[in-house]
């Protein structure tokens, strides 16, 4: 039976339709067209889907639609500060970070839940912050750089 939620997205009060198990990554990119969280593996490996649900990183595959019921919803759609990037992907993009790009919105996701809880980060906690977020072919070092700078206030020359 669907079933109404309303919940807070982006920053904007949204109201919608789910229907049993319906999965969160299923509701963002085919009921409301947020196609910026991606779908990798599936099953909670790959990072590829990553979003903040009060305040915390989640993977959308493994969270029910309706789970998200009276919470505070945040994909990579909701970031931009005032039309412009945020730090973190200008940071990697500066860093050379980017590659194919389709990890980017999970690590990017990962790495803004990180700095909002710690603004001060060492390497392991990056390291550890983004563990679960899979990068077929840049290689970490510079996405770890990237979110250093970012928390440095993104004034790092490359
Ligand atoms: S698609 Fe969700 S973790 Fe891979
Ligand atoms: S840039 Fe291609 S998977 Fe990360």
């Amino acid at each position: 039976m669907m079933k109404e939620i309303e919940f807070t997205l982006n920053g904007t009060r949204t109201r919608t339709e789910t229907q049993p198990g319906e999965r969160l990554l299923d509701l963002l990119r085919e009921r409301l067209g947020l196609t910026g969280t991606k779908e990798g593996c599936g099953i909670g490996s790959c990072g590829a889907c990553t979003v903040i649900l009060d305040g915390k990183a989640v993977n959308a595959c493994l969270v029910p639609a309706q789970a998200v019921d009276g919470r505070e919803l945040v994909t990579i759609e909701g970031i931009m500060q005032n039309e412009s990037l945020h730090p973190i992907q200008d940071a990697l993009i500066r860093h050379h970070a980017i590659q194919c790009g389709f990890c980017t919105p999970g690590l990017v996701m990962s790495a803004k839940a990180l700095l909002d809880e710690n603004p001060d980060p060492s390497r392991g906690e990056i390291q550890r912050a983004i563990a679960g977020n899979l990068c077929r072919c840049t290689g970490y070092e510079q996405v770890i750089e990237a979110i250093q700078d970012a928390a440095k206030g993104g004034k790092t020359q490359c």
